[in-house]
């Protein structure tokens, strides 16, 4: 089964190629990141714009790194996402299978994400534990099968995403700020500042980021009151994804634990952070699996292979969604969908 995969739920148009018999054949993605940087945040009918002017091109050079025609199957991003940017895939990828004759998969977004890291070599099996810490969401998530996800815990205020894209515009870095206070942080000292390690002595499973983000507001404005600000910026950026790392290691650990799961992979944008990965293999007695950083940020990729994994297992879908907000627990195993029919924007 060869499956187109379209993803544009965001600021990334995102399109892929995968074989089930032969793994991901082609890959592309146009980042709009220039385009919002100006505006320090991502515009959502800029976005739109962008995804129609890019998407064509991209699928049919797609198709051709991958010597194909035209897949078995269309799967794309229905959401949860910015619904402008959405429609764009979802218009695009139903036209696309109409004129094709062949069936159209929408995918929830985290789906893909938390089934990104067996896109890779030596892919975990169900069961797992999944760390879901992107942009929009953090949460950590048992998962038994494609469809089968139990939320155990998330944030109570800002993605963990969010909260590192706040603190590097505090710090005065460029969006998006993940990356850039990442880089930061190794020119500095992460014992410098002892900031919060938010939720960690409380029960349950949930974060929470604000209060770490407010202490950081108050130790950048200390610095500047000083004068010091610029002599304390890395090591403030290095306290910070320390503290938040820690929580987040912490927290998904505690979670394998209380429900005996070995696995645990780290999926969406925030798995790219190398703290993470390195701090979560090194404390996590079973195994640590993630896909590769150009698989945790939003790709078609994972997108392909979440269709393909639906498709396999007796998906039959027939509306054309795009849906803006889209619990992951609502999600059922193929085969069981109970899909509308006609078009479903909430
Ligand atoms: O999954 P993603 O590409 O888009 C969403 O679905 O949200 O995640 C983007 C998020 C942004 O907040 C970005 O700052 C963060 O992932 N991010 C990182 C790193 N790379 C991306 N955060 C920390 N360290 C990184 N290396
Ligand atoms: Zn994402």
């Amino acid at each position: 089964m060869i499956v187109l995969g379209i993803e544009t739920s965001c600021d990334e148009t995102g399109v892929a190629v995968y074989d089930s018999a032969r793994g991901l054949l082609a890959q592309s993605l146009h980042s709009q990141v220039d385009l919002h940087a100006v505006y320090g945040g991502v515009v959502p009918e800029i976005a739109s714009r962008d995804h129609v002017r890019r998407l064509l091109p991209l699928v049919r050079q797609t198709l051709a790194d991958a010597k194909i025609e035209k897949p078995d199957a269309v799967a794309y991003t229905a959401g949860p996402g910015l619904v402008g940017a959405l429609m764009v895939g979802s218009g695009l990828a139903n036209g696309l299978a109409l004129g094709w004759g062949c069936p159209v998969i929408p995918v929830h977004h985290m789906e893909g994400h938390l089934l990104a890291p067996m896109l890779e070599e030596g892919a975990p099996d169900f069961p797992f534990l999944a760390l879901l810490v992107s942009g929009g969401h953090s949460m950590l998530v048992s998962v038994a099968g494609v469809g089968k996800y139990r939320v155990l815990g998330s944030t109570l205020d800002d993605a963990a995403g969010e909260a590192f894209d706040k603190t590097a515009k505090l710090l005065g870095l460029p969006y998006p700020g993940g990356p850039a206070l990442a880089q930061l942080a190794e020119e500095g000292r992460a014992d410098a500042f002892q900031f919060p390690r938010p939720m960690l002595n409380k029960p349950g499973l949930d974060f929470s980021f604000s209060g770490l983000k407010t202490a950081v507001m108050l130790q950048v404005r200390e610095s500047e009151s000083l004068g010091a600000l610029e002599k304390d910026r890395a090591n403030i950026a290095a306290s910070f994804q320390q503290a938040i790392v820690e929580t987040l290691v912490k927290r998904s650990i505690k979670a394998a634990r209380q429900e005996s799961l070995q696995s645990i992979i780290i999926a969406g944008g925030v798995g790219a952070n190398k703290l993470l990965r390195s701090m979560l293999a090194d404390q996590f007695s079973g195994c640590v699996h993630y896909p590769r950083p150009a698989f945790c940020t939003d790709n078609g990729a994972m997108i392909a292979f979440a269709g393909a994994m639906r498709l396999a297992d007796g998906a039959t879908p027939q509306a054309i969604q795009a849906i803006a907000r889209w619990p992951l627990e609502s999600l059922e195993p193929p085969g069981g969908d109970d899909w509308a029919e006609g078009i479903r924007l909430d």
